[in-house]
Order: structure tokens, then sequence, then C-alpha cells
């Protein structure tokens, strides 16, 4: 292979999907069961650089810290790394800067391999096109394929074993009042990680069998809405097909319960809201915090209900 050089800075926005990936079809190459849809954050993402280095073994750092080459991220990160050296050719210093407020409680291994795998094509001049580099991304973190684009992105599955058609492709529409309303819960809980979490809902939760199906129903509405602008469509089938993959979580042996008390406190004032006339819907991931979806001309009214929420505008020109 070539000889690495020093990157530049490369950014990759964190991604928040509408219609979630959860199981494998593929352990190793991380390939999904069923095709998903995200929304891109904006400026909230990863920057990452990549120097190549003279020491025995990869330097990683993250908002300023050194990790140990023993944590798991690190052990992550290298092993990324060593898909594209020659053993024991070259190690490197890894920076890693995530925009991301820690008080957010997002998840940041989507952006961050999207940035390292945009940082890899740069320091290895691989000369990747955007389809290539979200395959790559996808192989560090499944849902970091859809992190390689802005916007509206969908994930397709693909058919081959290779996993060379199972990128993200970026949607054409936009929705410049679409908001993203951010509500920590907890972010000191320790959960399972969608790793560990997916491989034991595929194994052990007979009501997985219906997800896929349930996936690609919501997948044509979220497609739909997003065409047609329809906004209570993108909500509904958004909230539906988040609570429907934790129900599956819910019936995988032993337990897989994500939410916190105050997750469930925080639905049931969503649901009351809604009842009383507000245009508000949340999703959720693989640990205990909210993510609110809603339009521009509701955030006045729901700042005063939710007055530490952290405000993204996905289609916004910040
Ligand atoms: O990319 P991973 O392995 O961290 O999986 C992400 C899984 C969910 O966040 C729960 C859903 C999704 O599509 O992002």
């Amino acid at each position: 292979g070539r000889v690495p050089v020093t990157s530049e800075e490369h950014f990759a926005p964190s991604n928040i999907a509408l219609c979630k990936y959860w199981g494998k079809r593929d352990t190793q190459l991380n390939l999904p069961v069923n095709a998903s849809l995200s929304v891109s954050l904006g400026y909230l993402g990863s920057h990452t650089r990549l120097v190549p280095i003279d020491y025995s073994a990869d330097e990683i750092w993250l908002n300023g810290d050194r990790l140990l080459p023993s944590a798991a991220f690190s052990q992550r990160i290298s092993a990324f790394l060593d898909l594209f050296r020659a053993p024991g050719q070259c190690h490197f210093r890894v920076t890693t800067r995530n925009s991301i407020p820690t008080a957010a409680g997002l998840a940041s291994s989507a952006s961050g391999f999207a940035a390292l795998a945009l940082a890899v094509n740069d320091s290895f001049q691989l000369g990747l096109n955007t389809e290539q580099l979200s395959v790559l991304a996808r192989l560090g973190s499944g849902s970091a394929c859809r992190s390689v684009f802005k916007g509206f992105v969908e994930w397709q599955m693909g058919q081959r074993e290779d996993g060379l058609d199972s990128h993200g492709v970026v949607l054409p529409e936009t929705w410049p009042g679409l908001c993203v309303g951010l509500i920590k819960v907890d972010a000191s809980v320790k959960s399972t990680d969608s790793r560990s979490g997916m491989k034991r809902t595929v194994e052990t939760a007979h009501l997985y069998q219906s997800w896929p199906l349930q996936a690609a129903a919501d997948l044509q509405q979220l497609r739909r809405a997003i065409t047609v602008g329809d906004f209570t469509l993108l909500g509904q089938t958004a909230e539906h097909n988040a609570l429907s993959m934790h129900a599956t979580m819910i019936a995988s042996w032993p337990p897989l319960v994500y939410w916190q008390p105050e997750s469930l406190a925080c639905m049931q004032k969503i649901w009351r809201l809604r009842q009383e006339g507000l245009p508000v819907y949340f999703t959720m991931d693989a640990g205990p915090n909210l993510k609110l979806l809603f339009e521009r001309d509701q955030l006045e009214e729901l700042m005063r209900h939710f007055p530490d929420m952290e405000v993204i505008q996905p289609f916004g020109d910040d």
C-alpha cells in the first residue's frame, strides 16, 4: 500500500435515525438486516485528523485527552486502521474533537468512524468516492455509513455478501423547518452497547421476526413524508418505528430495557402535549435519552416545556 501522510482535519456529522438499524445479517462486515433512514445533525459531529508516528502503537486523543490503548474505543479505532496498513507498517496519532455537547447524550461512534474514514482516505490517498467512503465507515460502525452525508440519508441494505452495495445514499429533499431536540435523561447509566444489544435481540427475541417487515413499511412511509413534506406522517412513523425497535429489545432475554423512569415520564409528557394539540414526536436509540422531532414554529413553545433541551436544525445554515 501507499505510505500514509498527515491528513487534513475531516468533519462528519452525527445522525439520528428516523427508521432504525437494528440487527446484523453479517457481524464482521456490519451488514444490516434492514434498510434505515436518518437525518444528519448539521454542525454537530466529529473532527478527526491522522498523523503517522514512529511509535510502536497508535496514540488516540479524544477531546484533548489521551485515551488508554486498552480503552474499548482505542481498540476499535486501531482495528479499523489495521484494515489499511500492512502488519507493523505504521502507527498513527488520531485526534478527534467532538462538537457534540457531552450533555446531549448522543453517541459519537457514527460521526467518529465517518470522520475517520474520510481521514484514512486522505492519509493513504485512496481517492475513494462518497459511496466507497460510506462502505468504509460502515466497517467501523454500521450507522457511520449514514454520517458520510448531510441531510436525509438512506442506508441501502444491499444484496452482496462482500457488502460493497451496503452504504448510505443521500435523498434530494431538504426540510428547512425541521428541528431535533436533544433531551438528556441520564447519560451516566452504562447501557449495553448496540453491538451486543443487536446480537442478543436477534438471537433471543421471537418478536424480532416481525421487525424487518415493520422497518420496510416505515421506510416507505418516511420517504413519502419527506417527499410531500408531511410532518405528521414523519413524526408518527419515526416514533412508532423507535417504539417497535424498543419492543424487540424488551422481548430479548435477558431483557434489554434502555429506558429509565425519566424516559417514560418524558414520553408521557410528549403524548400529553400532543393531545393538547402540539405537534411533537420523539425517537430513541440504544439509551435512555429522547430526541424530539418538531417544526420551527413550535420551537418557543417547546423550549418552555423543555428548558434544558439542545436544539439542532439539520437544514439550518448555522
Ligand atoms: O452503528 P451502531 O452499531 O452504533 O448502531 C446504531 C443503532 C441505533 O442507534 C439504535 C439505530 C440507528 O439506526 O442509528
